[in-house]
């Protein structure tokens, strides 16, 4: 059963508008199946950040060792999590302090967070994300009047840097609701459980949040995909070359570069989405200059996607993008590193046997890339 944390970040310790409304997100999550607790983030005493630098120097933070800081126990209560559900009043137009408190200490919170040899911020929040990365998140922020709107925004890039996705946010201003004393008192003043579009509000977030649990944009099969990568690096390295590395054909069959090369050389061009503009046009000089000599097919770099696009959604538009060519796809990335070209860049890889592989990186200086490209195979192949 997949697990979602609520964080509330109220000061109140009674009558908050925003974890009752928290609350209700968390109540429409339970009627998705998911298994789901409330924590307040003001009943952890979290020291605050005293900027000495070790977190970046490979050490752990000095502030853990102290037995005040409750730091340690929050994470490991988040780390049970697959994600959140975070609720806030607004003060001054922004969080309460107890957040930027928090976020300023989400750097490595414990040893075996610190298995990395020198600071990194992707690095860091790679091996933190244990309590973060590839997580799901989604925020609900009650104001009297006006500044939800920056409160909103104003801890989104923390998240997104400690790759967490912030997939759904609601701001409301509620000042009839409100459960301050000096409010309540007013004729006008109603209980917060009778604010229907408040509620139907955090409803929505809780299950938004519920339903795309396992899925982000820091999505853990990336890292899945390492571990493909140096399984596959392995074996190429075993066998030498690139023949046997791994993709896979339309109809998701599992087929050996070295075995689709046997019959007839073959020239991929490799590229993902950004360099998809150029792919087409690229195969189509390769297949003109070596159609009779060499087959030529894209493989298509894939990697990390958003949930709501399937395989078959990027079949169909790689499809279109090289009409006539064979399509072969690397879902995971896995070739990424071994082709150590940049996004957007497309490769072109040209094999015949075992031992004739070559990849040349197709630059900005296209037409010297394609030289090389025809130099090799006018030896090699023709
Ligand atoms: C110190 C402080 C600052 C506040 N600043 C704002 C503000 O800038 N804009 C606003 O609309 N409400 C502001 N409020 C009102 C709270 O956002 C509002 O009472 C909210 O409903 C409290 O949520 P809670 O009941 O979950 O604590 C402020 C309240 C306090 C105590």
């Amino acid at each position: 059963m997949k697990k979602m944390i609520g964080l509330a970040g109220s000061m109140k310790k009674h009558h908050s508008s925003s974890e009752y409304l928290l609350s209700v997100a968390l109540e429409a999550a339970e009627e998705q199946g998911v298994e789901t607790e409330l924590l307040r983030l003001n009943d952890y005493n979290i020291l605050p950040c005293e900027g000495c630098g070790n977190c970046m120097n490979g050490k752990p933070c000095h502030l853990l060792k102290k037995p005040e800081d409750q730091l340690t126990e929050l994470y490991d209560k988040l780390k049970e999590a697959d994600g959140f559900i975070f609720s806030s009043p607004v003060y001054a137009l922004s969080l309460p302090a107890v957040w930027k408190n928090w976020i300023d200490r989400c750097e490595p919170c414990s040893a075996e967070d610190l298995d990395f040899e020198h600071y990194n911020y992707d690095r860091v929040a790679g091996v933190k994300g244990k309590a973060f990365k590839g997580k799901v998140a989604g925020q609900i922020v009650v104001a009297a009047g006006p500044g939800h709107e920056w409160a909103l925004a104003s801890l989104m890039p923390c998240f997104t840097a400690i790759k967490l996705s912030m997939i759904a946010s609601a701001g409301i201003s509620l000042i009839e609701y409100d459960g301050q004393p000096g409010i309540r008192k007013r004729s006008w003043s109603k209980p917060i459980e009778e604010a229907e579009s408040a509620k139907m509000m955090a409803r929505a977030v809780g299950l938004r949040v519920a339903s795309a649990l396992g899925f982000s944009y820091f999505d853990s099969p990336a890292e899945q995909g390492q571990v493909r990568w140096e399984q596959q690096q392995e074996r190429a390295e075993q066998a030498d070359d690139w023949s046997a590395f791994t993709v896979q054909n339309i109809r998701d069959e599992e087929v050996r570069l070295g075995a689709l090369a046997e019959k007839q050389p073959r020239i991929f061009v490799i590229g993902d989405q950004q360099a998809s503009s150029r792919c087409g046009p690229l195969l189509e000089q390769l297949e003109q200059q070596f159609g009779g000599q060499a087959a030529c097919a894209l493989i298509a770099r894939v990697g990390q996607l958003p949930h709501f696009i399937t395989h078959e959604f990027v079949k169909e538009k790689t499809g279109q993008a090289v009409p006539g060519f064979e399509l072969y796809y690397d879902w995971e990335d896995a070739l990424a590193s071994r082709c150590s070209v940049a996004p957007g860049v497309p490769a072109i890889l040209v094999g015949r046997t075992r031992e004739e592989w070559q990849l040349f990186a197709v630059d900005g200086t296209q037409g010297r890339e394609i030289g090389r490209v025809v130099d090799y195979l006018e030896e090699a192949i023709v």
